[in-house]
């Protein structure tokens, strides 16, 4: 039942995050003061003006996510591996018979009833992808902490609404909860009571403990091509939005005058205004495709993520053409050739 609401709860975060953005992106005239509305929340940095900095916070902020994603993810990432390994072995059902035989007729070494589940072969394969999910989340969230603290150069004047910087700590929280929602409940459970049973056995109690290390990696290496595909799409973006990032704070290391702001060129800028948040929408669409896109959760966050970033890149694209006269004139916003 909880399970059901923490799953119901997260698609309509999504849902909710996603719709606005969808009916103001409408070409109406009688959306413009609605469409006005909710770039004065998404509007950050450079397209947001001064005037406008009520109830805003500094850019920089934009670290605040990542220490909470590196947190919350690492910690999802840890206990849901652990509670896969202890409960979903990846072998196959006929694998498996022999094994219970084996138990029943007496043979103990072969078995050990931790870590047989009654779970479906299915089921214990869609735990394993949660894992390989979230550790695909963790190489993003790692670097993305990095560049905020060491990459982008974040100028004093550039802020963002009060309402994008409490959007930014949900989506952290949520996207990867979202990851492997189906799990979190039956996963936090176990590691409550694997606590428990610390505390009571004390340490020396745990020193028999067993680690198979084979046990934690190879049923990643046992996924299907749909988890490694994902993974290479997600590679793609991420080496790309990294380029893009290093090419954004460099702009800062040329000038004397810090705060400018300049027309980047090299890899993605060449054909869009806003490459980092084109690679961002190929992170998650890696993402989407190593979840096997059979998962409306997953797909939902994918959504949000491409709906959120082509409102504010839209703007951006404006704002650079505004400000540059000499503007490279076949880039596109952000979907290249496109829009
Ligand atoms: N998953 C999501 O839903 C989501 C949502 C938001 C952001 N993100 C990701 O977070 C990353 C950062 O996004 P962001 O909106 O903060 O990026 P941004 O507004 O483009 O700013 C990034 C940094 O680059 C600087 N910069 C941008 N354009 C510049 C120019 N023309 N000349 C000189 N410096 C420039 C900015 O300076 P200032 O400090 O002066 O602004 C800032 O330090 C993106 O990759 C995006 O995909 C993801």
């Amino acid at each position: 039942m909880i399970k059901i609401w923490i799953v119901g709860l997260l698609r309509a975060a999504w849902i909710a995050g996603t719709l606005p953005i969808l009916i103001a992106s409408l070409p109406f005239s009688k959306l413009t003061s609605f469409h006005g509305l909710l770039m004065g929340f998404a509007k950050r940095g450079k397209i947001m003006q001064a005037s406008s900095s009520k109830f805003s916070v500094p850019q920089k902020f934009f670290s605040h996510f990542y220490v909470v994603a590196v947190i919350w993810t690492t910690l999802l990432a840890v206990t849901t591996w652990y509670y896969a390994y202890k409960t979903a072995p990846m072998l196959s059902d006929s694998l498996l018979y022999p094994r219970v035989a084996s138990h029943l007729t007496g043979d103990s070494r072969s078995f050990s009833m931790s870590r047989f589940h009654s779970t479906p072969f299915r089921d214990r394969y869609k735990i394993w992808q949660s894992v390989f999910l979230l550790l695909l989340m963790e190489l993003q969230v790692l670097r993305r902490l990095y560049e905020a603290l060491y990459v982008f150069q974040y100028s004093n004047a550039a802020r963002m609404h009060i309402l994008g910087y409490l959007t930014g700590l949900f989506f952290y929280t949520a996207a990867p909860l979202s990851l492997c929602c189906n799990w979190a409940l039956d996963t936090s459970n176990f590691a409550v009571n694997q606590v428990l049973k610390f505390i009571v056995r004390g340490k020396d109690g745990m020193r028999d403990v067993e680690f198979d290390w084979s046990g934690f990696v190879t049923p990643l290496l046992k996924l299907g091509w749909c988890e490694w595909i994902g993974a290479l799409v997600f590679v793609w973006g991420w080496i790309h939005q990294y380029r893009c990032h290093a090419i954004l704070g460099s702009l800062r290391e040329q000038k004397e005058e810090s705060d400018e702001y300049l027309i980047p060129y090299g890899d993605w800028f060449e054909i869009v205004s806003s490459p980092h948040y084109l690679a961002e929408i190929v992170i998650y669409a890696g993402i989407l495709i190593a979840s096997g896109c059979a998962d409306l959760t997953i797909w939902l966050l994918f959504l949000f993520v491409v709906a959120n970033l082509v409102f504010v890149a839209a703007e951006t694209h404006r704002w650079y053409l505004r400000k540059f006269e000499d503007y490279p004139s076949k880039r596109r916003a952000v979907i290249p050739f496109v829009y």
